[in-house]
Order: C-alpha cells, then structure tokens, then sequence
C-alpha cells in the first residue's frame, strides 16, 4: 500500500512567505516543523522526494536535504520505510504544556511521558483561527471588551449547534465561560445549597466532584460501569434520595468512555423529573466521536429543566480555554448574574479564535479523529502484553480507556510506572467515596508511536508493581487536569 503522503504543491501553499533574513534551509526547515507541529502535515504522512520538493519551491536540492537532515535530528521526520520522510513529532513534544506542569513539584521527571491529562495538542487550524481573530479585534478596541454573557456572534453559533442536534435553542440561553469545568462550577454554584443531596457518577471526572464537593453538596454516589448505567439501580437510587441536583457525563463519560443511549436518557430523565432533580449535564467530550453511529440527543430535550455545560477543549484545544452553559429560560438571569461576581467573562481573543473553529466545525478535525483511532487501536493492541489480564470494553468516544487490573493494584502500578517514567492516574482518584483501586484510567491522546512507548513503559511497571505495594510510602498521585 502506498504511504499517504503530502504533495510538494500543498507544501507550496502552506509554507509561510520566505524571510531574507534567514538561511533558506533554515527557514524551510522551520516552516516545515510549524506544520508537523500543529497537524497540516499529518503525523506518518510522508513528505515530497527532496528533488520534487526544491523544484516545486525552486531551490535547490542541498537546500531541502539540509532541511530534511535538520528536522531529521530533532525528531521531527523520521525515515522509516525505505527513503522516505515520515512526518513524526519527538517524544518531547507531547509533554510540552501538559496541564499538570504547572502544578507545585510536579515536574520532577521531565522525560516522563503523562498520562495523567486526557487531551490532545491543538488541531490544524489553530493559529490561522488565532491569526484571524487578531485580525478581527481592531473592531472591538473602541468598546469596553466586557462580554460578560460571551460574544453574541459565539453565541449563536452555539445555540445553532443545538438546534441542529434537535434541540431548539436561543442565543439568550447560552453563557460563554473559561472552559467546561468553569461552567460545571458555575452551574453549582447556582444551584447546591450545603447539605443538599447531589447525584454523581462513580467514577466521574475529579474535579467536578470536588466542584460539588465545594459547592457543599453532599455527594450520592452512582456506580457506571465499564459496560455503562444500570439504569434500574439509577432509578431506585434517585427514588430514594431525591437529590437537589445531579451532575452527569452522558456524552463519552470521563473516564470510562460511555455513551448513554436515548432509550436510557429517557427513563433517567423521567426518574429525575419524579424527584424533582435538576440535572448539570456535562458535554465536554460530546465531540470526541469515533465510530460513524448517530447521537442521541441532548439530554435536555428529555428534561428542559437542564442545564448543559459545553466545551470546546476536547473538539479543539484546551489551550482556548472556552466552554458555555445551555440554560433553561427561567435560570438564566440567575446564572448570569452569579457570572458577573466570578470573572466578568472570558478573554475576547479566545472567543474569536473559537468563533472561527466552530465557523468551521464543531466536530473532531478529521486528521484529530483518524489519530485517536490509531492511537485506540495501538493502545488496544499492546495492553494484553503490557498487562496480561486486563480487562477493558473499547468505548466509541472519549480520550481513554478504562482498564480493570487483574488485582487491586492501580496505586502501586502508578508508583511503579513514574519510575520508568510514566504518570498514571490510578482510578481511586476518580471516586466519588473510595474504592476502584482496581482500575486505571488510560487516555490514548498521544500518536501511536507514543502510545507505544507509553505500553512499553506500563509493562515495564506492572512486572515491578509489587516493589511499590508497600502501604508505608504515601505519595501522592499526580492530579488529574483533564
Ligand atoms: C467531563 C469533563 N468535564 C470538564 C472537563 C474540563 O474541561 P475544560 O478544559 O473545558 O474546562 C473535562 C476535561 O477533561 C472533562 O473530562
């Protein structure tokens, strides 16, 4: 089969305008990486023969071989198969910016590969959406900068979004914030009281229990499986506690990666509206789909009474830091005016870099999608000789597998593996009252190639867990950003 593989005339097209200033090696080197690096290039694609290439851009041959040899050295190409030129990105690249760098101590390995935060580079496009909000921003210097509910133009584009997945929406109801996990503490806020009884998946996303955690709820734990909801344990448990709130991730649930069908939101739906719960419902995979099946629908077309926390980290970056919340009419003006003693908005260049993301799709960028699946598949592929035992169901969405140990030793797997340079997240940290040491959370957002080397890492670990299993040595996990 032939390479996919990238044309010289593409290259021509992508290439940023020649600097004198610079050797021409050098700056077809550069130009080069900058595509590698943020996708147009896609990652195993193979570029041009060098002679192709200097005609194309009329250089010469010496010129693209110095070039390719440059990026050659710093992992960028990678000749794998024959003489060709593999776009590849170095090991490197993927710990750049990783969320949990920014945390007190916790950069003390810094050729560790982590696993800890479930999210991708930035996708194709960014810095042309980057560019043209900067272009657009001189039309907003002669006001306040304020937007305190969003942009309207952002806006619309959201409620549209929901109207073409059947769920008919205004501008009005829509509340840009500074991502997902800012709306779920939003919504929260607004809407526990302390000591109120709050509904949460177990596992579920750690820092959005600890948002209802903070808001004084007092959690309700239910158990999701790696198969999903038991939909009859979730109906006797809200019968029985009638939580104020529940706070859901029905979409490709972090961490197992469960999608809840249309049939199961409804009866869930109808269990909530017996026990007067309001549902916060948090989209913020929604978009991370990898099989071609339809979606069902929003959760709030079941109930209207819920609210919807959506983000655009998982579709696009979680470097833009913007999501929104969908609010039912009667919430709105509370929600917004809770928004102005928070943060008085999001930043206004974010919220034009997202405009025109979204202008051109909401969905996963292609090339995105095609790289989590390999990533998938890799990962599905290495972890039985990794650990040989494990158990896991391959979800049809989201960043990561949720994998059952063959024992209780996701802590000591975690020590172990940060010693050959792996950070894991074992799954207690996903619990909302203990337990599911049994478990890890394994996100695939990596290339394959890194993935790889990350199973080489975990198999490593899990032959030496029983060196880590001393109950004695307390560290504490990394935390989980995403
Ligand atoms: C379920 C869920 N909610 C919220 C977040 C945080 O998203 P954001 O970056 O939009 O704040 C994450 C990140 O992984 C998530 O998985």
């Amino acid at each position: 089969m032939p390479l996919p593989g990238i044309t010289a005339a593409r290259i021509e097209e992508l290439l940023p305008v020649r600097d004198p200033g610079v050797p021409t090696y050098r700056w077809l080197a550069d130009g080069l990486r900058l595509l590698i690096a943020d996708g147009r290039i896609p990652l195993g694609h193979s570029l041009p023969a060098e002679r192709r290439l200097s005609e194309a851009l009329h250089l010469s041959r010496t010129t693209v071989t110095r070039a390719y040899a440059v990026l050659t050295e710093s992992g960028f190409l990678s000749a794998r198969q024959g003489s060709a030129h593999l776009a590849n990105l170095p090991l490197d690249q993927h710990r750049r910016g990783v969320g949990g760098a920014l945390l007190p101590g916790a950069d003390s390995d810094p050729d560790a590969l982590d696993l800890t935060c479930a999210a991708s580079r930035a996708p194709a496009g960014t810095i042309e959406a980057y560019t043209a909000a900067l272009a657009a921003l001189p039309g907003y210097l002669t006001g306040t900068g304020y937007a305190t509910a969003g942009l309207p133009e952002l806006r619309e584009l959201i409620a549209a979004r929901y109207g073409q997945r059947g769920l008919p929406t205004s501008a009005d109801q829509i509340v840009v914030v500074n991502g997902g996990l800012a709306g779920v503490n939003l919504a929260a806020r607004a809407l526990i009281r302390a000591g109120d009884r709050v509904l949460v998946e177990s596992p579920s996303y750690p820092n959005s229990l600890q948002a209802v955690r903070r808001s004084g709820g007092r959690l309700v734990p239910l158990p999701v499986e790696a198969s999903g909801w038991d939909l009859e344990l979730a109906e006797s448990t809200i019968a029985a506690s009638k939580p104020t709130v529940a706070v859901l991730i029905p979409d490709f649930h972090n961490p197992t990666g469960n999608l809840l069908s249309d049939e199961h939101r409804s009866r869930l739906a109808a269990a909530l509206r017996r026990a007067g719960t309001v549902p916060i419902v948090d989209e913020t995979m929604l978009e991370v789909r990898l099989d071609d099946a339809g979606h069902p629908l929003p959760f709030a077309a079941h109930l209207s009474r819920t609210v919807l926390v959506g983000s655009a980290s998982k579709s696009h970056w979680g470097g833009l830091r913007i999501g929104w919340l969908r609010v039912p009419p009667g919430l709105r003006t509370r929600l917004a005016q809770l928004r102005l003693t928070e943060d008085l908005g999001a930043p206004l260049i974010e919220q034009l870099a997202t405009i025109e993301l979204l202008r051109q799709r909401f969905t996963l960028h292609p090339e995105r999608r095609a790289e989590l699946i390999a990533a998938r598949q890799t990962m599905a592929e290495l972890l039985p000789t990794a650990v040989p035992g494990a158990r896991w169901v391959l979800p049809s969405g989201g960043l990561s597998l949720w994998v059952e140990l063959p024992e209780s030793a996701a802590t000591a797997l975690a020590r172990a593996a940060a010693r050959d340079g792996l950070l894991l997240s074992p799954g207690s940290q996903f619990a909302a009252a203990g337990g599911l040491e049994r478990f890890v959370r394994l996100p695939y957002k990596d290339p394959a190639p890194v993935v790889a080397e990350a199973m080489s890492r975990l198999g490593e670990a899990w032959r030496r867990r029983h060196e880590h299993a001393d109950p004695g040595v307390r560290s504490q996990p990394r935390p989980v950003v995403a």
